[in-house]
């Protein structure tokens, strides 16, 4: 179960299908980003070492991800290369509080939404390719990212309680659905 506080609208797919080389770029940099937060996190909070070995392993396999859709980029003919990002985690980052322990369980709840999100949307898009194979690589990620998802939620409720993380939870999602509802239409997969 996801808790998102928004779906995203019944056209997206379809729209991303037709830059699809743009959105397929930007999804290798958010699996490199989503390797980036786990190990960023591992780095700040050692204090806490119950969170070192999934993280790690959550680290790994976003960087295995990583590796797929650069090798998808290359089955198109296309190279990884610089792109400009959207503003959806950027935004969604100043949401963060700077004292702690405040800040790490917000951290952890970003990190909970935007594996859903991802969920959501790279199930969009296996359900737009079908039986593709591309589109059957989508369906695998869909499952790993609501794993993912599951993992930041319990991280949280280790780290602050279930209580703390209910109540913020929806806060956070409130803010989230705000960010991709002011969102330009873009080729990519936080976009409107
Ligand atoms: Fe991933
Ligand atoms: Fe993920």
């Amino acid at each position: 179960v996801l808790k998102l506080h928004s779906d995203t609208e019944s056209g997206w797919a379809a729209r991303m299908l037709e830059n699809f080389d743009e959105v397929l770029l930007d999804h290798a940099h958010c699996e490199k980003k989503a390797a980036g937060v786990a190990v960023r996190l591992i780095f700040q909070y050692p204090a806490f070492p119950f969170m070192m070995e999934p993280l790690s392993a959550l680290a790994r396999e976003e960087l295995a991800h990583f590796e797929e859709v650069l090798g998808w980029l290359e089955r198109r003919g296309l190279g990884f290369r610089r792109q400009k990002p959207s503003a959806y985690a950027g935004r969604l980052r100043r949401a963060v509080r700077t004292a702690e322990p405040e800040r790490l369980l917000d951290l952890l709840l970003c990190g909970a939404l935007i594996e859903a999100r991802s969920c959501e949307r790279l199930g969009l898009l296996a359900d737009a390719l079908g039986e593709d194979p591309l589109g059957r690589f989508y369906a695998g990620l869909r499952k790993a990212e609501a794993r993912h998802h599951g993992l930041y939620v319990d991280l949280a409720c280790e780290v602050a309680g279930r209580a703390a993380v209910e109540a913020r939870l929806p806060e956070l999602a409130d803010h989230e659905a705000e960010i991709l509802d002011t969102a330009p239409r873009e080729a990519r997969l936080h976009s409107a």
